[in-house]
């Protein structure tokens, strides 16, 4: 076993889980960093995992998990699909090698939980992909919000309204179903956005939601379209619109009000680039950017989205890399992960009941309705 205490003098030995479409943005995202060295790969594919090893020089390509760690590893990222990553991870903490895991953690909160406690029984790091919190636009309104720019949040707007065409969902048998894609459009694509709406505005108290699925559902039994109102421990609300029933697709927005009366708004248009500020409505004076800048093609492919996001895969790897190194926290924990994850069950529980979904007593002193009342 590695001594996770052992690693700060020597090169880090780097294996990846699952070598398919995002499994490049971590092999160069390693690959730009000093004293890492990528030893092996795995995929159950084994061809696909020599393909891979051959095409970036790595020298070892095995068919399991247990064959990498074999290779005697510091950190495992695991690039595998949703509902296999318990099973990485677990077998990752137990073999002593720190782990940084694709979103979502998992695909329910007890599974996350046994993923976070394994890790921490056994003294190793756990990170999960949310990449897009390392956008220096998101970092700016988080700044704004702990600064007291735009102050504690009080209210939220988030929409994640994308493209998607059948294609998407047929390409891998594990995609659109219940079972192992663990949900639609809030799981997958969703939840780096309802990630960063938390980040912001706090704790959540309560989630009240609905799902549907109005385009792809000749080919996926998941919910394609979602809306929910979230309720923070704070008294702010914010509302969540995500679906990718839309073409052209209209991209994703954040914003933020805070009690200062100061606004901001995040956006990622088209679905892949850098985020921007394209409202920053404080002290009395508005600048904006156009949302839809002309001349942009809307519906980006898959690849392209992938491919642009491996600036900021790199900055959260390196982030990760430094919690090893220089000890402390990753910049995103598997605790940190879970609260997006449970944010969204807690959508599909409140559509599949009716209800809202409590997290967290709701802050009496901060509601309107319990002033009416007394
Ligand atoms: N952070 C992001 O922005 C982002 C973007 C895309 C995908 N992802 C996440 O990355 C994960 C993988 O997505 P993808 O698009 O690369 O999927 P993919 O289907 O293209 O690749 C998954 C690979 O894992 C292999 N695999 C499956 N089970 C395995 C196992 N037990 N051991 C080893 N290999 C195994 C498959 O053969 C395949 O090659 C998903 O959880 C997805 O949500 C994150």
């Amino acid at each position: 076993m590695i001594t996770p205490s052992s690693v700060t003098a020597r090169s880090l030995r780097i294996g990846i889980a699952g070598c398919g479409a995002i499994s490049a943005n971590h092999l160069e995202a390693f690959r730009s960093l000093k004293d890492v060295e990528i030893v092996g790969v795995c995929d159950i594919d084994l061809q696909r995992a020599k393909d891979t090893a051959e095409a970036w020089g790595i020298p070892a390509a095995v068919n399991t998990v247990q064959e990498l760690l074999d290779l005697e590893l510091d950190i495992v990222s695991v690039c595998t699909p949703h509902p296999t990553h318990e099973d990485v991870v677990l077998q990752a903490a137990a073999a002593g090698a720190h782990v940084l895991c694709e979103k979502p953690i998992a695909t329910d909160l007890a599974s996350a939980e046994r993923m976070v406690k394994a890790c921490e029984d056994a003294g190793v790091k756990l990170g999960v992909l949310f990449q897009r919190r390392f956008w220096p636009a998101a970092q700016r309104i988080r700044a704004a919000i702990e600064d007291g720019t735009l102050g504690r949040p009080i209210m939220g707007q988030c929409s994640v309204m994308l493209h998607r065409e059948a294609e998407y969902y047929s390409r891998d048998a594990w995609r659109g179903t219940w079972a192992n894609d663990g949900g639609g459009v809030l799981m997958t694509q969703a939840i780096h956005y309802i990630d960063l709406l938390q980040w912001f505005m706090g704790e959540v108290a309560e989630v009240y939601g609905k799902i549907n699925t109005y385009k792809h559902g000749d080919h996926i039994e998941v919910e394609d379209s979602a809306t929910a109102i979230i309720t923070f421990t704070s008294g702010a609300m914010a509302t969540l619109e995500a679906s990718t029933a839309v073409s052209p697709s209209l991209g994703v927005q954040i914003r933020v009000t805070g009690e200062t009366g100061a606004s901001a708004c995040l956006s990622e248009f088209p679905e892949g680039s850098d985020g921007r500020v394209d409202l920053w409505a404080v002290s009395g004076s508005i600048s904006t950017e156009p949302v839809y800048p002309a001349g942009v093609d809307p519906n980006v492919s898959l690849s392209t989205i992938n491919g642009q996001l491996i600036p900021h895969h790199t900055a959260q790897v390196r982030d990760f890399v430094r919690s090893i190194r220089g000890g402390g926290e990753p910049a995103v924990t598997g605790g940190d992960a879970t609260k997006a994850l449970r944010i969204l069950l807690a959508v599909y529980e409140s559509s599949r009941t009716g209800l809202p979904v409590p997290f967290a007593p709701l802050p009496e002193s901060t509601s309107p309705l319990a002033r009416i009342a007394g």
